[in-house]
């Protein structure tokens, strides 16, 4: 338990990584962590693109605003969502439901001493449209965002963001 929680408030975003590439256990690892997340109706409509060498890598940190280290991290991984999953008035669903595997994604990073950051692609058109070129997605496979994954540079610097005046107690 306490091991867990260090693992949470150790957890910062990372922006600069060491050359270390991260091997394959390592990267199910991340990806078995993302999958045990919750979801909706248990409908799990979250699809992972890994990438670590291939063009694509360029064009997302190309393209990308605030997403220039995806070119220097070893590995990145693009939260996708499938709009088919949930409908009606849960049709948003796959944004929470992908939103809690990434952040399970980042604290397997946090576990395992790698570093990572979350690049933000939806909402914004644009950068929705540069992702799903790049990476060839179908029409109702909708990128969330770009993890960039790496071993950190230096240890990120510990945070506390505890607020109390943010709880309410029985009501606001
Ligand atoms: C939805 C979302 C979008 C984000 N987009 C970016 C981004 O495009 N580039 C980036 O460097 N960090 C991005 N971040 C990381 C935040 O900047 C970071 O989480 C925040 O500053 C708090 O720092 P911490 O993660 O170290 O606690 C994003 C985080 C979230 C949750």
């Amino acid at each position: 338990m306490k091991d867990f929680l260090s693992v949470i408030d150790r957890r910062a975003s990372v922006r600069a990584y060491t050359p270390e590439t991260i091997t394959p256990e390592q990267v199910e690892c991340l990806l078995r962590a993302a999958m045990a997340a919750p979801s909706s109706k248990n409908r799990q409509p979250w699809h992972f693109v890994v990438v670590s060498h291939s063009a694509a890598r360029q064009a997302l940190s190309e393209q990308l605003p605030y997403a220039r280290m995806l070119n220097e991290a070893p590995l990145s991984v693009v939260v996708c969502g499938d709009t088919d999953v949930h409908t009606g008035e849960a049709a948003i669903s796959w944004v929470m439901d992908c939103s809690a595997a990434a952040e399970n994604l980042l604290l397997a990073a946090a576990a395992l001493e790698l570093g990572a950051v979350w690049t933000g692609v939806y909402p914004y058109r644009e950068r929705m449209d540069a992702v799903r070129k790049a990476l060839a997605l179908p029409e109702n496979i909708v990128p969330l965002n770009v993890i960039a994954i790496g071993h950190p540079a230096k240890p990120p610097a510990p945070k506390d963001k505890w607020q109390p005046e943010r709880v309410h107690y029985e009501r606001w």
